[in-house]
């Protein structure tokens, strides 16, 4: 079967390496046409995994420094080349917020108006997009409002009631976004409602991004199969750190981020059970017990973590995910993330978390397919990146700033019905209001009803699902709607929604 896969998708090469393309990409394409054993993600030398500091002890994220006065609360972040230490005697070059990887984490409460200036001393034109939370169109750093190299800007928003939730940050301008974030740019914020029903337990914050280094501790360039499948570092690192270990107590509210550009995770440890308590934007309506964290590219939960059997200590784990890539033979594999020891106090949690508002029947419906095509020939003199421009295809179209895809009203309740008409997963991620997913469509056509409401601002579709959701866009302005597999966001899987003013 993954052989037929192999043909088909090579078959679909064939054809093009017979036009007139560049003698690289040409070879690249006749090697992977006849190709059928599939290919390693990597083509330079990566680094030695034992130069890497493991078994440290997890040290929580580094808060941006913040000036509070009345409701308004401000501060300062650059993002910058700089260097980092990530193995012994090798420094990395690396683009990062502050100097930080990840970048300086931002908590603000509810009703808090939080104003960043901000600096850009990247040699390219970048923003900070604020992945999750419902800010003015011209505050979240969409694309159509890059910021200069050597340009400054403030963002500036109000969080409104009830956006307590797990939120981070990127850059998002056009065509960029792959290469800034795999170079280190991101970075947490965490809004809280002083109120909720958590408020009073202990936080941990566990931040999984991945990095790919050369042998000589360098960040290598994409190769075809990173923009391909989303560019996956072999260096996975929870708070920037390799294999930490983590002191569970029990009762800690873990914040889980996926800020992995086109990793999936299934966090799981043997003799751990978890509760789920929270989604991307902020408490579930009870909490679930559950055996695996999954988590698309992009995505957040809150967990507790529940005492399973007597264990000591245990692999933290993300167990192999297949989101059926193109090109590559993978052979399953877990991959290992921290060493938990676990001394379990269990707090009590309230059988209700959440009070959701009644839902609204829609007033309008959007359509959103995800689909793939071949590589585009008229793209063939450019770098990897143009020519796999448009491979990746919403609603058939590939990005474009001068068109608008969708059209809404603000305040309106909307039902958005996503297909996945590609043959690889995709995670589906709208800005502005979070979400509620009604129903779920598998390729096998049987639907499943979520047993629990929620918001979320990104959601992952295998091949062939169909996933309903309902939102309400509050706020006019541009927004975007594309896949979270940031190289597939570079190439173009990405469109605009209009929401008009009412
Ligand atoms: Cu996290 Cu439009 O992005
Ligand atoms: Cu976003
Ligand atoms: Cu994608």
């Amino acid at each position: 079967m993954q052989r037929r896969r192999f043909l088909a998708v090579g078959s679909r090469f064939a054809g093009l390496g017979l036009l007139t393309a560049p003698l690289s990409s040409l070879a690249q394409m006749m090697q992977m046409s006849g190709m059928m054993g599939g290919y390693e993600q990597t083509e330079v030398p990566l680094l030695e995994l034992s130069l890497l500091p493991a078994r440290q002890k997890l040290q929580q994220p580094q808060k941006l420094p913040l000036q509070t006065r009345a409701n308004i609360v401000t501060g300062k972040l650059e993002a910058a080349v700089s260097e980092a230490s990530l193995a012994s005697h090798l420094r990395t070059q690396v683009w990062a917020y502050n100097g930080q990887l990840p970048g300086p984490q931002i908590v603000v409460n509810e009703g808090d108006t939080l104003a960043i200036e901000f600096t850009n001393s990247l040699p390219q034109p970048t923003t900070i997009h604020w992945h999750g939370l419902p800010v003015p169109a011209d505050q979240d750093g969409n694309p159509f409002d890059p910021v200069a190299p050597g340009e400054s800007r403030e963002y500036r928003f109000t969080l409104p009631e009830s956006s307590a939730g797990t939120y981070w940050y990127h850059p998002h301008a056009h065509g960029l976004v792959a290469k800034q974030v795999s170079m280190g740019l991101a970075g947490t914020l965490v809004v809280k409602n002083k109120a909720d029903a958590l408020a009073d337990l202990p936080e941990e914050h566990w931040i999984i991004s991945d990095i790919r280094l050369d042998a000589q501790g360098q960040i290598p360039e994409n190769t075809m199969l990173d923009w391909m499948n989303g560019r996956e570092g072999e260096i996975v690192l929870i708070n920037g750190q390799y294999q930490p270990d983590i002191a569970l107590s029990g009762n800690q509210r873990i914040r889980i981020w996926n800020a992995c550009s086109a990793r999936y995770l299934q966090l799981a440890a043997k003799g751990v059970k978890w509760l789920l308590v929270g989604s991307d934007a902020g408490l579930i309506e009870k909490p679930q017990a559950i055996e695996n964290m999954f988590l698309a590219p992009g995505e957040r939960c809150e967990v507790i973590a529940l005492r399973d059997a007597e264990i000591e200590s245990v692999a933290l784990m993300s167990k192999y995910y297949d989101r059926q890539k193109m090109m590559v033979r993978e052979t399953p594999q877990d991959t290992l993330l921290a060493s938990l020891r676990a001394d379990i106090n269990q707090p009590t949690i309230p059988e209700n978390l959440r009070q959701f508002p009644a839902r609204k029947t829609p007033q309008a419906s959007q359509q959103v397919a995800f689909s793939e095509a071949g590589m585009m020939m008229h793209h063939a003199s450019g770098n990897l990146q143009q020519q796999m421009t448009g491979m990746f295809l919403i609603n058939g179209n590939v990005f474009s700033m001068s068109r608008t895809d969708l059209t809404s009203q603000q305040g309106q309740t909307e039902l958005w019905t996503i297909s996945n008409a590609s043959d690889m997963d995709h995670p589906f991620h709208l800005h502005g209001n979070p979400f509620e997913i009604v129903k779920r469509r598998q390729a096998d056509g049987r639907e499943i009803v979520p047993a629990y409401r929620a918001y979320y601002d990104t959601v992952n579709l295998k091949a062939g699902e169909q996933v309903s959701l309902l939102v309400r866009q509050d706020l006019p302005g541009k927004r975007m709607f594309h896949c979270h597999i940031l190289e597939h966001e570079s190439l173009g899987m990405m469109g605009t929604l209009d929401v008009q003013e009412v």
